[in-house]
């Protein structure tokens, strides 16, 4: 199956989100109508509103609870996007300005804030508690990982375990809850719940340590947001780990300056990249994520065959290739 025979399997259903999506952005306030609006036909992948639907189509039909919550995961991602591009500075998202360059921090700051009210607004009309309990223990872990991140930031003693603990908390939680809720909608046994749980949580962090690769071996034009920005910006991700392992101490020490001081002068972006050539460490992050993929496939063997089984074990493979 590839990438898009996967999305096909929900296409009719996307649509249906996106017209969700479109209906919960709606304020009688015109900035948050017009960052809304902005935010939405900007685009992005969908992938966690997909996951969401095929778990829901894996386990039984999708109705209208589906199609609100699987806007609703959507809804809470964006809202992490808007407040993640203020904490990095960063001027670019899904290939044009990002919010909090065109409109300021200030109004950004809001409207991140307004999405993350509306998601809970709109996941509340389910009255389920047990969906309820699930997206806030998953937000408040998204917002503890930026928090972790930051509380690291600059430093360099940082180990394999913590970066995949950042990971984890800041996105395979969404993704792990978007498995399990898609599956709560339909039949599931609590083995099979723990199986969502665990596929959306291995699929997540082979998704963060891709997306960490990409950071330092895609450019802006494919990405459509900033590269090389990690280091830069002071973030030690999993390639810079082992980096950070295998080189020289004058290496480390360039790669340090580089850390601390947030610009390329001690050595330039192309002199990290080489070095990372130069170790090979590139390959091994996607080594571990391989890792996390084929873990994902393996738990869902817990679920009778049929095109959405497929589908989802076709997933992590699908991340750990794509550009974008
Ligand atoms: C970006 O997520 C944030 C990370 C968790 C790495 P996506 O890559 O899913 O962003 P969009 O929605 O497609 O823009
Ligand atoms: C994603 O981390 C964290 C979120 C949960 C938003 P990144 O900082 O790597 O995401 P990008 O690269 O800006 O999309
Ligand atoms: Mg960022
Ligand atoms: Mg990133």
């Amino acid at each position: 199956m590839n990438r898009k025979k996967i999305f096909d399997l929900v296409k009719d259903e996307l649509k249906q989100v996106e017209s969700e999506f479109a209906r919960q952005r709606n304020s009688s306030v015109p900035t948050i109508n017009e960052i809304g609006k902005y935010i939405q036909e900007g685009g992005g992948k969908r992938i966690r509103p997909s996951l969401l639907l095929l778990c829901t189509k894996l386990c039984g039909e999708v109705n209208d609870s589906a199609i609100r919550l699987a806007a609703v995961v959507e809804f809470i991602h964006t809202a992490t996007l808007v407040h993640d591009d203020i904490i990095d500075g960063a001027r670019v998202r899904r290939g044009r300005s990002s919010v909090n360059h065109r409109w300021g921090n200030q109004i950004t700051v809001l409207a991140g804030d307004w999405l993350y009210m509306q998601s809970f607004y709109v996941a509340l009309q389910e009255r389920n508690f047990k969906i309820l309990d699930i997206l806030i223990d998953l937000t408040q872990r998204m917002v503890e990982g930026e928090l972790i991140q930051l509380s690291i930031n600059g430093t360099s003693s940082v180990r394999e375990q913590d970066v995949i603990g950042i990971a984890e908390r800041k996105t395979a939680y969404l993704f792990s809850g978007c498995a399990r809720i898609g599956g709560l909608l339909g039949q599931i046994s609590d083995q099979q719940e723990k199986a969502l749980g665990e596929y959306g949580l291995s699929v997540g962090l082979a998704f963060q340590i891709t997306d960490d690769i990409l950071d330092f071996s895609s450019s802006e034009g494919t990405l459509g947001k900033p590269v090389g920005s990690d280091l830069k910006e002071g973030k030690i991700t999993l390639p810079l780990v082992y980096l950070l392992q295998a080189c020289t101490d004058e290496e480390a020490r360039k790669i340090k300056t580089v850390l601390i001081k947030k610009e390329f002068h001690s050595s330039s972006q192309a002199e990290i990249l080489s070095m990372m050539k130069k170790y090979r460490v590139l390959e091994k992050a996607k080594t571990c994520a391989e890792g996390f993929a084929l873990r994902a496939q393996s738990v869902l063997n817990c679920f009778p065959s049929s095109p959405y089984r497929q589908a989802l074990k076709e997933i992590p493979e699908m991340i750990l290739v794509r550009n974008q």
